[in-house]
């Protein structure tokens, strides 16, 4: 391995060194998501340089155009000018119903289907209202690598949880590990993704089933973050009403909240609107400590009336057309949303091979036997470098991600997402990796 300071490395490293103090943070390669996009604009903004920035998880696709049309109709009929429903309007509550029902194979009633301002303000008020069910249950466990915003919502509420990485936890050695902390008695709910960011291992039926058992014999609620809904490609999902269907726990236990956000799946990330489907017993289940405390009987009137009233009385009124419009337009089978979204994997497919040829492993590469899918997201280690190390040695070679560590992760590599790489920047992304694999290679 050569000495960093011998290579003629593609960006100037004199600048990132200068554009990395500025930043001010203890050490680069553990920095935030959005600490590197400053980072990597400003250095971008000096040099000039482009770099293969794979650090944000945010849509490089059009928003879907059925959304919206129906979204710029609305607002011609003037609903801006109208409070919308807190807990959704109708055809969006019909739509949604219908569309878990014909993309998942699962029986939920419109009444508990909600729109929120993104499936982030759907955890939000999930994590809020599971963690005020029972005094003795006060902490929220993540199957993880996850979203680490989730986390950060906990912690602005106050509210604890605990995490594993699932890495060594497949398959039914899931149960006992989930057993060890539902055992104790303090955990509320259970979140992951599915696909999971970062990593996109897809749990398969075997172990959602494990999961939902345990949520049965422990009550514990699941929520089920599904803003990658369909996007496993291994398999078309894409036909509604025709197996197979998105995989899901709610075959397996009726203590659930799935959530599914625009944002991916119609590239609507912008108008910030996502849906909470909680299960038809969860909706109507009483928690005396709940109703104490919030003074309103039953679950999903807690979420309602209370949570999102009190967060955002709800959900802007044209994004609800919009999302009405995409769910409809799905489930009559005329917008194969799935089909638009394909490009992601075909992308991460010559991407990963990029890395795989220049000495990179995929970390997280399996799911029980099969190899994981493509994607939005991979996972990618090189030999020898701790994910920080990485992260810091790919920004002289104009290469940007995350680290795994921030997920929740306890592998050394870091989270490499496709949607904003052009294609036409791959022959840069081989030239970078091969030289960096030359610069770095053990002899
Ligand atoms: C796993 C996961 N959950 C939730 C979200 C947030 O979704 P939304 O844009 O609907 O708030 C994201 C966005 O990146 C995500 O990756």
């Amino acid at each position: 391995m050569k000495q960093i300071s011998q290579i003629n490395t593609p960006i100037n490293r004199e600048i990132v060194e200068r554009k990395i103090e500025e930043l001010e943070v203890p050490e680069i390669g553990n920095a935030s998501i959005r600490e590197i996009v400053q980072l990597v604009s400003s250095i971008e903004a000096v040099t000039g340089d482009r770099y293969v920035r794979m650090e944000m998880g945010v849509p490089g696709l059009p928003a879907a155009k059925v959304g919206v049309d129906a979204e710029i109709e609305a607002l011609h009929n003037n609903v801006a000018a109208a409070y919308p429903r807190i807990d959704g309007i109708q055809p969006l509550k019909d739509e949604t119903s219908r569309f878990v029902k014909l993309f998942m194979n699962i029986d939920v009633k419109p009444e508990g289907c909600i729109p929120t301002v993104g499936s982030m303000e759907g955890s939000y008020a999930a994590f809020l209202v599971c963690g005020g069910c029972r005094k003795e249950r006060d902490t929220a466990l993540f199957i993880d690598p996850g979203f680490p915003v989730q986390k950060q919502q906990l912690l602005v509420m106050g509210q604890k949880y605990e995490t594993f990485d699932v890495f060594d936890y497949r398959g039914e050695k899931l149960r006992a590990k989930l057993d060890s902390y539902l055992s104790k008695g303090n955990i509320n709910c259970i979140i992951y993704s599915n696909p999971n960011n970062p990593s996109w291992i897809c749990f398969n039926d075997e172990e959602l089933k494990i999961i939902g058992d345990l949520a049965n014999q422990y009550d514990v609620v699941i929520i089920e973050d599904l803003a990658y809904f369909g996007m496993d490609f291994r398999q078309d999902l894409s036909q509604p009403g025709v197996p197979p269907y998105q995989a899901t726990v709610a075959r397996y236990t009726g203590n659930y909240i799935l959530m599914i956000s625009s944002s991916k799946v119609f590239s609507y990330a912008g108008q910030r609107i996502g849906m909470i489907v909680i299960s038809d017993a969860l909706y109507h289940r009483h928690f005396p400590y709940l109703e104490e405390r919030l003074k309103v009987h039953g679950f999903g009137n807690a979420i309602v009336h209370r949570v999102l009233y009190s967060l955002t009385s709800g959900t802007s009124h044209s994004s609800q057309y919009a999302l009405a419009a995409m769910f409809k337009a799905a489930c009559d089978g005329t917008f194969n949303f799935i089909e638009q979204v394909k490009e992601y994997g075909e992308k991460a497919k010559i991407m990963k091979k990029l890395f795989v040829d220049n000495g990179f492993i995929i970390v997280y590469d399996t799911d029980l036997g099969q190899p994981v899918g493509d994607g939005f997201y991979f996972t990618i280690a090189y030999p020898g470098m701790t994910g920080p190390e990485l992260l810091h040695k790919l920004l002289y070679y104009g290469i940007s991600a995350i680290s795994l560590g921030n997920t929740g992760s306890t592998k050394e590599g870091l989270r490499a997402c496709v949607s904003h790489v052009k294609r036409d920047q791959f022959g840069d992304l081989e030239t970078r990796l091969k030289q960096f694999n030359s610069d770095f290679a053990e002899i």
